[in-house]
């Protein structure tokens, strides 16, 4: 009746933003993930019908926001006539660091759920669980390189290439620590409805995922620094053509994508990928990761640098 599960943030290389259905909270588009190995979220389940209600905490504090689509989530994987549960997240992360963190609390809930439900549930049924509640979080139920398609009325997602086949670090400058101005959920439906590039960047989504599967199996650090960047500019231009614009960069976010470009013109391999936050994220060999991330910390305005290799998937650490 109760289970820990861990998992760990992702971060896209070939973007997500848009929904096809959002009710199901399908995406529009397919997408290109790196499991991080080095942030994660422990998450303990416990249901217990002694309860009246579900309690959340992270980190140690009561937290009510979240509960709703926690609960939600725990009717997915549980029933919607299961007890009521016990839920502790622990990140090791900061959760306003821009990092995805509902990816690896989604994944690692939905794990640790179905291991205290006492099923034995398929990853790929657990991803589509996930997905549900966050569409990013379907990707961090697998690690190393990995690709969410669209089948059908659903999800597929699956492993390109182990984290161990490929040894790249991940080095994030956090730009700002405040909440965002507006969440993904909402900003992907305004893109939607109001950005003339919305179709433009939806038809194009299928030659960007092409080219960096290619790139990855090739292990290519180049071709796929060059797709993930446009991937990644492409999308915040969508955002800003949409209307209200949705602009989540600061100074210091411009600031980092200029010190990636000219680290890259001295030598470095790196690239910089950017999600709805003001935070860069600089992808690069694990023996540059020094040089990134020593470039990130003299930036004014560059609060903190968290530095990550590549890991698993969400799994279960514990079962009582
Ligand atoms: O899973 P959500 O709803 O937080 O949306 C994630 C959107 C981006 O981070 C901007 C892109 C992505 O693919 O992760």
């Amino acid at each position: 009746m109760q289970a820990i599960a861990r998992a760990q943030p992702n971060i896209a290389l070939i973007k997500y933003w848009g929904k096809r259905d959002r009710a199901l909270n399908l995406p529009a588009v397919g997408s290109i993930s790196i499991t991080l190995a080095d942030l994660y979220t422990d998450m303990d389940v416990k249901f217990d019908a002694a309860l009246a209600a579900d309690r959340l905490t992270l980190n140690g504090d009561e937290e009510a926001a979240m509960l709703p689509r926690v609960s939600r989530c725990l009717d997915t994987v549980a029933g919607s006539g299961r007890a009521a549960a016990r839920v502790e997240s622990h990140s090791n992360f900061p959760v306003a660091a821009g990092l995805a963190s509902s990816a690896s609390a989604f994944a690692a809930l939905v794990v640790a759920a179905s291991g205290a439900a006492g099923g034995q549930r398929p990853t790929d049924e657990l991803a589509r669980l996930a997905g549900r509640a966050s569409g990013s979080a379907a990707r961090s139920l697998y690690g190393g390189f990995v690709e969410l398609g669209l089948n059908g009325d659903g999800i597929e997602v699956a492993t390109l290439l182990a984290a161990e086949a490929w040894p790249l670090a991940v080095v994030v400058a956090v730009t700002d620590t405040g909440a965002k101005p507006v969440g993904s959920g909402d900003a992907m439906e305004i893109s939607r409805r109001t950005s003339p590039f919305y179709g433009r960047w939806i038809d194009d989504q299928p030659r960007d995922l092409a080219t960096a599967r290619a790139a990855i199996l090739a292990r290519d650090l180049e071709a796929l620094g060059v797709v993930a960047e446009h991937n990644c500019l492409k999308m915040h231009s969508v955002m800003w053509s949409s209307r209200p614009p949705i602009v989540y960069w600061n100074a210091a976010t411009l600031a980092c994508m200029h010190a990636v470009r000219e680290l890259r013109s001295s030598g470095v391999g790196a690239f910089f990928t950017i999600d709805a936050g003001p935070q860069v994220k600089a992808v690069c060999p694990g023996a540059d990761a020094p040089r990134v991330r020593a470039a990130f910390e003299s930036i004014p305005g560059v609060a903190a640098v968290l530095t990550s290799g590549l890991g698993g998937g969400a799994r279960l650490t514990a079962r009582r």
